[in-house]
């Protein structure tokens, strides 16, 4: 699914980005909010926790990218949890987006079209993956 070259492109990436972590998730998280502002009130108002959690997770996805097994197994998980938030199929083309924006900025002239091209993949593999498993889990007001 995934080449050896995609892999090394969104690993070396990652970790470039992870030394920043607090910085690239506040851009995230910023970004989701100013391309889709009514997702603002499925989160939580204090976003501190959720900011660790989602770089941790998202570490362990990339760890797991030549591993099928295991990354669809964190994906299966999340996405059931998200569609009980109330997370829809349509949110994860902006999320990507603003992941993918995220990151950019986090890397500057390191952000290549090979980078860019290979983390549209994964976030593609992930975000479908997250959708199937959604289906027909109904959202539960928290
Ligand atoms: C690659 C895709 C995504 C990853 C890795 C991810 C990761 C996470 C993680 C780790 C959490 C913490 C709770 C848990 O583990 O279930 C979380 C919560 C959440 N995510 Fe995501 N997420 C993704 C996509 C999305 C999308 C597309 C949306 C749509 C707006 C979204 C909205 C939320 C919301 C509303 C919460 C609940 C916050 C709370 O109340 O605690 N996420 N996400």
């Amino acid at each position: 699914m995934l080449t050896a070259e995609e892999i090394g492109h969104v690993r070396s990436s990652f970790d470039m980005v992870f030394a920043n972590a607090s910085e690239m998730t506040s851009t995230f998280y910023d970004r989701v909010f100013e391309l889709a502002p009514e997702c603002r009130q499925l989160f939580p108002a204090d976003m501190e926790v959720l900011k660790r959690d989602f770089i941790a997770t998202l570490a362990v996805l990339v760890g797991s990218l030549d591993k099928m097994t295991g990354l669809l197994s964190s994906t299966d998980i999340l996405g059931r949890n998200h569609a009980r938030y109330g997370v829809r199929p349509e949110h994860y083309p902006v999320v990507g987006e603003a992941l993918l924006w995220s990151l950019a900025k986090g890397l500057g002239p390191q952000w290549t079209e090979e980078v860019e091209n290979a983390w549209r993949k994964v976030y593609g593999i992930i975000a479908q993956r997250m959708i199937a498993i959604s289906a027909g889990v109904p959202p539960q007001p928290r």
